[in-house]
């Protein structure tokens, strides 16, 4: 009886045993990017894209922002004409979801990897992971910070986006004293960056001629005469007044502001808001402050319910950054590396390791004077989308 307990034991030990044995031998098949140049060239031989694998995969970061749904809505109405197999995540703004995205498409034989980071510098480590496998890598509207496994960047020209948001600001202020609010973006994000620099660009001259007060960023007092700021001294700003590209991050911060803020320091505001999300959120707090008479405030991305908001008053602008041309260009470029070729080049962006290629794209100041024409007439949004549209 002993005997037999006995070797049933051994049994199950020697099968526990084998199945470790399996598990080990199938981990580095599965996951043979991850690590150095050995495992990648195993992957590149052993799992070439079988017919209907992706030979382009394409990492998003979050699916709570309608931003990036368009951005896989554009895809998938291009990839029909594409010809190439497409398989598209999402990391749901976190880094390490975001790298086993990566891991899986590279165990799937993908050739190229077009990735927009959650946080520009963690995604390096993904990137080389991509790079090791003998994979092209394509930033797609974020830039990878920090390594040298980035080929190419698809964006749009953010110090640009920066620079009309202020402009639109500095349009529609009146007198001098106006009480200015500032917003950035996620300080992990290295577009946040660039907005906030090509909006500090031209509203500075404004803060030093007394167009506009700051309200709500000691930091950004404590710079407000220099014309230029280096990235730690946007670095002190940005951490100041983030909203981490979040609505409720944004609308806690707002309604923080407003509550420190003296009748006075209200009025008729000045509102940098750094994309139509955030823009919302803030708005709708400085909307229902009764010290508040009226404000201006503006956007980016063109997301629907910021156009609504515009044709109703509620957002005074947004930018539109055409992400058909942004989807279409990252194609092309695939499409390019798959060739063998190179992808078309006009610009360069240094992410601290490298000056990596690129090919920024225009964008489009957009508020009630234009929306029509620039949103709808384009056939950006279709009119059935809005209601109030003249
Ligand atoms: C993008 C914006 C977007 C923001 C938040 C930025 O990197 O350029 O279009 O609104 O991230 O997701």
């Amino acid at each position: 009886m002993q005997n037999k307990l006995f070797r049933a034991l051994l049994l199950i030990v020697a099968v526990a045993m084998m199945a470790g044995m399996v598990t080990a031998c199938a981990a580095p098949a599965a996951a043979p990017a991850a690590t150095g140049g050995e495992a990648a060239e195993a992957t590149e031989a052993a799992a070439p894209a079988a017919s209907g694998a992706p030979v382009v995969g394409i990492v998003l970061p979050t699916k709570d922002e309608p931003r990036w749904i368009q951005d896989e809505a554009r895809f998938k109405d291009l990839l029909g004409t594409a010809g190439v197999p497409v398989e598209i995540l999402f990391s749901q703004g976190d880094s390490a979801k975001e790298k086993a995205n990566v891991e899986s498409l590279l165990t799937k034989g993908i050739k190229v990897l077009i990735l927009t980071p959650q946080d520009g510098a963690a995604a390096a480590a993904a990137a080389q992971a991509a790079k090791d496998a003998g994979v092209k890598v394509i930033a797609y509207d974020r830039l990878i910070l920090g390594t040298d496994a980035v080929d190419y960047y698809v964006t749009f020209d953010s110090n640009a986006v920066g620079a009309a948001q202020a402009q639109y600001l500095v349009d529609k202020a009146t007198g001098t004293g106006n009480p200015l609010y500032l917003y950035a973006g996620a300080a992990s994000d290295n577009n946040a960056f660039l907005f906030f620099e090509g909006a500090w660009k031209v509203l500075q001259p404004k803060i030093a001629d007394g167009t506009f007060v700051i309200k709500n960023s000691s930091e950004a007092v404590a710079l407000q005469d220099k014309a230029e700021l280096t990235r730690d001294e946007l670095a002190k700003i940005i951490g100041q007044v983030t909203t981490n590209w979040d609505f409720n991050t944004a609308k806690n911060l707002a309604e923080a502001n407003l509550t420190v803020a003296k009748p006075e320091d209200k009025g008729n505001v000045s509102i940098l808001a750094p994309n139509d999300g955030t823009a919302r959120a803030i708005a709708d707090v400085f909307g229902v402050d009764p010290d508040v008479t009226s404000y201006v405030v503006t956007g980016q991305d063109a997301e629907k319910a910021s156009v609504q908001y515009i044709i109703d008053g509620k957002q005074s602008m947004t930018v539109l950054k055409d992400v058909r041309t942004l989807a279409a260009d990252a194609i092309a470029a695939a499409q390019a590396f798959l060739a063998g070729e190179t992808p078309e080049q006009t610009n360069t962006y240094n992410n601290s390791t490298i000056d990596v290629p690129a090919k920024p794209s225009v964008v489009i100041p957009v508020d009630k004077e234009n929306v029509k024409a620039a949103i709808i007439d384009s056939g950006y949004w279709p009119a059935s989308d809005f209601t109030g549209l003249e």
